[in-house]
This record gives C-alpha cells, sequence and structure tokens, in this order.
C-alpha cells in the first residue's frame, strides 16, 4: 500500500488533546494523517549538544520519526532564517525582518540533514507531502539525493507580493526550490498568483494551457488548497463536559456582560495591539458599552526567544494596563489579558459564549480560530465572526464582518454593530458562514491535495 509521508518542522504533541497551542499547522495536519495514519516527520522539539539518529514513536495510525536539533541548528535554521527572515517577510513587515547570510547557510544545511534522514527510509512508492517555510528547500535536497517519489509543498503562511518578496537576498534560490516539488500548494487564489507572477516575472516562467506552471526544466501543478478544520470535531469539543465547565465559569465572571474574544499566539502578525485599540475607540466612542462588554485575549505564549516576539509582550501588556486603567472601574475590567494556553476543548466552550469572535490578523496565511469559532456557535444564538480582510479565512467564508485591522476606528465601529446586531441576521450570516466552512474543511483540504500530489485532476478518479 502506498504510504503517505509528512514532513514539518512542527510535530504536533503525541497525545491528541495538547495539539492545542501548536498552531495552525499542527492541528490541520494531525487532523489529515489521524484518519488515514501515516509516517509524520519532523523536529522533536528538543535541542541538544550533538543530534543522534531520528527517534521512532507510535501513537494511534500515526508513525513518528523525530530528529533532534543542534543548538547552532536551531539558533540558525528555526530562531533566525525561518522566525526573522522569512515569517516577517512573507508577513510584510519588512521592518521586522533580519537577513543573515549565516543564518540562511544553517537554514540550507538543516535542509539537507533531515532531507538525508527521510531519504534513508523512503520506499519508491510513498507519497512525500513537505509543509510550511521552515522546509521550502527540502524537496530540492530530496532531489539531489536521488529520490524520484512524487513530491508536494504547502505553505500555511502568506505568499507575498513580488515586490516584497525580492527584498529576500535568497529570492531566486528559494523560488527554484518551490519549483523543484511536484505540487506547490498556497492557500489562497492570492498568493498563488503572487508566486505565479514572480515566477513569470523573475525566472522566466510560463503557464501551460492546463495551468501547469513551467519554468527550465520543471513543470509543476500549482494551485490553492486552503486548510480548514474539522467542523464535527469542533463541534464535539463545544459540547464536551470540558467546554461546558469552562464556559460556565467564564460566564459566572462576566456578570451578564458581552463576550468579545480574541485568541491567537502571541505574533506580530495577529494584530493584537491594533484590536486592543479597536476596542479601546469603541469604549471610548460608544460609552454606553462601558461595563457591559469585555473583551478576553487568550494570546498563546510562541517563539519566546525570538526578540521581536518578546518585543510584542511588553507592548501588548502596556495597552492591556493602560485600556484597564483609563476606562475601567473598580467593579469592571474592560480587557482581560492571559498570556497562557488553554486546551482546544475549553477554547471552544469560551467561544460558544462569546457574542464576537474578534479574528483581526494584520496578514494571515488562512487562520483556524475564525472557522473554530464559528463551528463552536449555537446556531439558534449564534455570535458574530469580525474577521480581517487580510487573513486567508476572508477569501474562503462567506458571512463575516470584514475589517481592515489598521483601521482602528472602523473597526471599532464594526464591532459596535456586530454586538448590536440582531438576531435574524446573526442567524443568517452564521447558516453562511458555516457551510462555507464546511465545504472547505481539512478532509477537502487533504484530499484535494493528495489527489493533485496522485497527478490527478479535480473531477478525475
Ligand atoms: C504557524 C506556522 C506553523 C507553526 C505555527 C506555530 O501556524 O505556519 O508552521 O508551526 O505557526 O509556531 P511554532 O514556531 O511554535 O512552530
Amino acid at each position: 500500500m502506498r504510504r503517505l509521508v509528512i514532513v514539518s518542522n512542527r510535530v504536533a504533541p503525541l497525545t491528541p488533546r495538547k495539539v492545542a497551542s501548536a498552531g495552525g499547522l499542527a492541528v490541520g495536519v494531525h487532523a489529515a494523517l489521524a484518519e488515514s495514519g501515516g509516517i509524520w516527520f519532523g523536529w522533536s522539539g528538543q535541542v541538544v549538544a550533538a543530534p543522534g539518529p531520528v527517534r521512532h514513536q507510535r501513537a494511534g495510525s500515526i508513525s513518528y520519526l523525530l530528529a533532534d536539533l543542534s543548538e547552532s541548528e536551531h539558533a540558525g535554521y528555526y530562531g533566525g532564517f525561518s522566525n526573522r527572515a522569512l515569517w516577517p517577510t512573507f508577513h510584510y513587515r519588512l521592518d521586522l525582518a533580519t537577513f543573515e547570510r549565516a543564518h540562511y547557510e544553517t537554514y540550507r544545511a538543516v535542509n539537507r540533514r533531515l532531507a538525508g534522514e527521510l531519504a534513508r527510509i523512503l520506499r519508491p512508492t510513498d507519497h512525500v507531502w513537505v509543509h510550511d517555510y521552515h522546509l521550502i528547500p527540502f524537496g530540492r535536497e530530496l532531489r539531489r539525493l536521488g529520490v524520484a517519489n512524487r513530491i508536494g509543498f504547502f505553505l500555511h503562511i502568506p505568499f507575498p507580493a513580488p515586490e516584497v518578496y525580492i527584498v529576500l537576498p535568497w529570492h531566486r534560490s528559494l523560488a527554484e526550490d518551490l519549483c523543484a516539488y511536484d505540487v506547490t500548494g498556497f492557500q489562497t487564489a492570492s498568493h498563488t498568483r503572487q508566486f505565479v507572477d514572480y515566477a513569470i516575472e523573475e525566472l522566466g516562467g510560463e503557464l501551460a494551457p492546463n495551468g501547469d506552471l513551467v519554468v527550465g526544466e520543471r513543470r509543476l501543478t500549482v494551485g490553492a488548497f486552503p486548510i480548514g478544520i474539522d467542523v464535527e470535531d469542533v463541534q464535539r469539543m463545544a459540547a464536551s463536559d470540558e467546554a461546558r465547565r469552562n464556559a460556565q465559569v467564564l460566564s459566572a465572571t462576566l456578570q451578564r456582560r458581552q463576550l468579545v474574544i480574541g485568541v491567537d499566539r502571541l505574533d506580530y502578525s495577529k494584530g493584537i495591539p491594533e484590536r486592543l485599540l479597536s476596542f479601546e475607540t469603541l469604549l471610548k466612542e460608544h460609552p454606553d458599552w462601558r461595563g457591559s462588554v469585555t473583551l478576553v485575549q487568550i494570546s498563546a505564549p510562541s517563539r519566546e526567544d525570538v526578540p521581536e516576539y518578546q518585543q510584542l509582550r511588553t507592548t501588548v501588556e502596556g495597552l492591556a494596563g493602560r485600556i484597564n486603567g483609563r476606562l475601567g472601574a473598580a467593579e469592571w475590567t474592560p480587557v482581560r489579558y492571559v498570556n497562557r494556553t488553554y486546551s482546544r476543548r475549553a477554547l471552544a466552550g469560551f467561544y460558544r459564549i462569546a457574542a464576537v469572535g474578534l479574528v483581526t490578523p494584520l496578514r494571515d496565511g488562512m487562520n483556524l480560530v475564525a472557522g473554530e469559532y464559528v463551528a463552536a456557535q449555537d446556531p439558534e444564538r449564534p455570535g458574530v465572526l469580525v474577521l480581517s480582510r487580510f487573513a486567508g479565512a476572508a477569501e474562503v467564508l462567506e458571512g463575516a464582518v470584514i475589517v481592515n485591522p489598521y483601521d482602528t476606528d472602523k473597526t471599532a465601529t464594526a464591532l459596535h454593530h456586530a454586538l448590536a446586531m440582531p438576531i435574524e441576521e446573526r442567524r443568517e450570516r452564521h447558516a453562511r458562514l458555516l457551510s462555507s466552512q464546511r465545504a472547505h474543511d481539512v478532509h477537502n483540504w487533504r484530499d484535494r491535495f493528495l489527489r493533485a500530489l496522485a497527478g490527478l485532476r479535480d473531477g478525475q478518479d
């Protein structure tokens, strides 16, 4: 039987309940793999003095193959090139990007080493599916080792506009890496177009009549494969005892105030300061809401060794304190800012009682919190999703209140309308949101990508 081999930097913790704080990739890939089974190869999460051979572990239908990183590999490949060069550039934060040749070289060296580890165990019929920006060169490194298998790549984060992408000193080489796959997938049609535009303008590529991208000797399938959630799974989570318990405890402390919820990794792409400013504007411009609405902002700690993340934490703490100090009262705290991780079940309980889900990243590949918020609602009394136009989810979900998170005044107005929205409109929007989310769920994502990887087109068996 053909095996599916998934490769990603972050591997979900082996206990499914803990998949929680790991971010969109781990949640999505775990949902995709758990059903069909397969191999999941990636970083163990351990940093050691001298990495030994990869470790094998099994949990349910998934066989994990885990590689440790040395301190210098972790610093250059993960903390350095992935998270200080690629992440900020691809999220349009050139002001936060650091380009260091040594980081780039370590990034390539780690990709080469890990490709070598995987090549050793691959069978000729395996299909290999590589994920995200940490591993862009992985496929080309496998090819250099003579691996002839079908290899696909999926980018979970945005692919930026060409004029932003070309700021990366190594843009050409990385784009050639992306062309070494049989299928290269993006979250949205816009990201795909931006990559294709770049390949045409800078690499002399062209589109074949069937939509394949041809660059020199290479011919590959490119396309949008929006990742989704497992809708039923989130609905089950929202109905679980753990969700109910957590929702009840939170509800009791709200004392009938409306709840606005934000849940993110503490990351500068998520627009958390702008979100807090919008909430502050709401309270200033519409003082009737004072004392009758509470923003719970849950920000799971993330990439804490990276200096830009430490700075963000200070900024967010300062803003939350300022809003509470200036606008709060002894009996009411406007912003409850929580810098910790909750289980996905507990979060589903919070979503269900929240009048508004505030998902306002400055840039986001997709954003699965938006989908989880929608799936967790009670269809009879649903809350309203306020969604950034710069999240991939805005291209997929229909029925959200769409905002520009940089425009904090208009976001505050949108929030005001969302909080005051009549029940009929809430139900109508929620029904559209849910059906668009179902049409793009995680199973659909996996199946479409794997069919493309098998060389089939939509509509073919
Ligand atoms: C985003 C990225 C993932 C990453 C996740 C968590 O969703 O696309 O690749 O795994 O963030 O970040 P971390 O650095 O903790 O893996």
